[in-house]
């Protein structure tokens, strides 16, 4: 089969201290007034300083605004207070530093300068008519992706439920990524971030949207993250480790960005809407009876993962080979203390089942990528299955 291939990506420079080369990239983007957008861990680290040094031997004028934030995802009033800010003081320039959140709104705050009305105006597939103000985007965890993709993810606080906005002209123009600025990441985000770029690999991978280019990079985000998410939760300081996760995020983020994620992310929309749960947390708590429910479907594809994680395949039937997959995700989990299912997280009320269902169904963005075509019944049977352990018994 012969595919047409598409591959975006924002200019990136990854590597130790590369955030003191903030200053060079704002200059050559034209910037003047940059203002950063931030959050009060991130000053609080020291990061913050580096940056605006960067930014200022370069001969830009700064200012910044600190966001503080009440659920795990940010408000779409946050996007438009932060836009006004920028608006009032002429900035022509957004840089956004920080966790996946805070980069969604550096991102969504900066279309909305070029672009009229209101983040929630914006929802969906391709709305985003123009880019906006140049934007530097630079991650203080490993994980969310958000550096190098097109998407940004909102409460719409009248429906309880995130939303995202996936455009082309949300795409930064330069990705910063300093595994330096990680080594603060508390060991719970490092978890939480560093399993979602598992899954930004992954659900790709398992997808109808996957491509040589993307397959290749999702496999060595895979192989990347299953050596070392454990070091670096357990010791922040591991220097080998922050390298190799900040690597294996960015190249878990170009496969999201290129091929996209699908059911897990889909079904973990209303539930972390509903619970507020953190991103990462509703991901794994999901993904092995998401990924079991996929089965029958890439099952060939499963054994490739299970190979890249390390497991013995060789010889195997495909069947147990990829029963291995499972079995390496859940233990890559269980080893960094993230719970496998829906009550490990807390999550009891089974009565919610046939309208989370309902509610997932409506993501066809994501689900139409799925290699399974899935009813609201299917999901409805996934998510039961994801009260219990699938691997209990194993
Ligand atoms: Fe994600």
């Amino acid at each position: 089969m012969f595919q047409t291939i598409e591959f975006k990506t924002p200019s990136v420079v990854f590597g130790m201290d590369t955030v003191l080369r903030i200053g060079k990239e704002a200059k050559r983007l034209g910037g003047h007034r940059a203002l950063i957008v931030t959050g009060p861990r991130v000053k609080a680290a020291g990061v913050l300083e580096k940056a605006l040094s960067g930014l200022k031997a370069e001969s830009l004028e700064v200012d910044v605004i600190v966001e503080e934030r009440d659920t795990p995802e940010p408000a779409t009033s946050v996007v438009e207070e932060v836009a006004d800010f920028a608006r009032q003081g002429c900035f022509d320039m957004i840089v956004g530093i920080g966790g996946g959140s805070i980069l969604d709104v550096a991102k969504m705050a900066s279309a909305l300068l070029t672009n009229p009305g209101k983040t929630k105006d914006y929802f969906g597939k391709e709305k985003v008519p123009l880019r906006g103000k140049p934007t530097i985007i630079v991650p203080t965890t490993s994980g969310t992706g958000a550096e190098v993709t097109k998407h940004a993810i909102f409460l719409d606080r009248e429906a309880n439920v995130k939303k995202a906005v996936a455009s082309t002209n949300l795409l930064p123009d330069v990705a910063i990524v300093d595994p330096l600025l990680t080594l603060t990441c508390p060991p719970r985000v490092t978890a939480a971030a560093g399993i979602d770029a598992f899954f930004h690999a992954v659900e790709p991978f398992l997808s109808r949207m996957a491509n040589p280019i993307t397959d290749a990079l999702a496999l060595k985000a895979i192989s990347l993250i299953t050596r070392w998410l454990g070091p670096a939760v357990a010791d922040g300081e591991n220097l080998d480790a922050r390298y190799h996760m900040a690597l294996g995020s960015v190249t878990a983020g170009f496969v999201l960005n290129n091929s996209g994620t699908s059911l897990v992310h889909a079904m973990a929309y209303p539930v972390g809407g509903e619970y507020h749960t953190p991103h990462g947390i509703t991901l794994t708590v999901l993904a092995l009876s998401c990924f079991d429910a996929l089965r029958s479907a890439k099952q060939e594809r499963l054994v490739q993962i299970a190979d890249a994680m390390g497991e013995p395949v060789d010889g195997l039937p495909s069947r147990e080979a990829a029963d291995l997959a499972l079995v390496a995700m859940r233990h890559l989990m269980k080893s960094v203390d993230l719970p496998v299912c829906l009550e490990e997280a807390g999550i009891t009320d089974r009565s919610r089942i046939q309208a989370w269902a309902v509610e997932a169904h409506k993501e066809q963005r994501l689900l139409s990528r799925s290699a399974r075509i899935l009813s609201v019944e299917d999901i409805a049977k996934i998510y039961t299955k994801a009260f219990t352990d699938w691997g209990q018994d194993r």
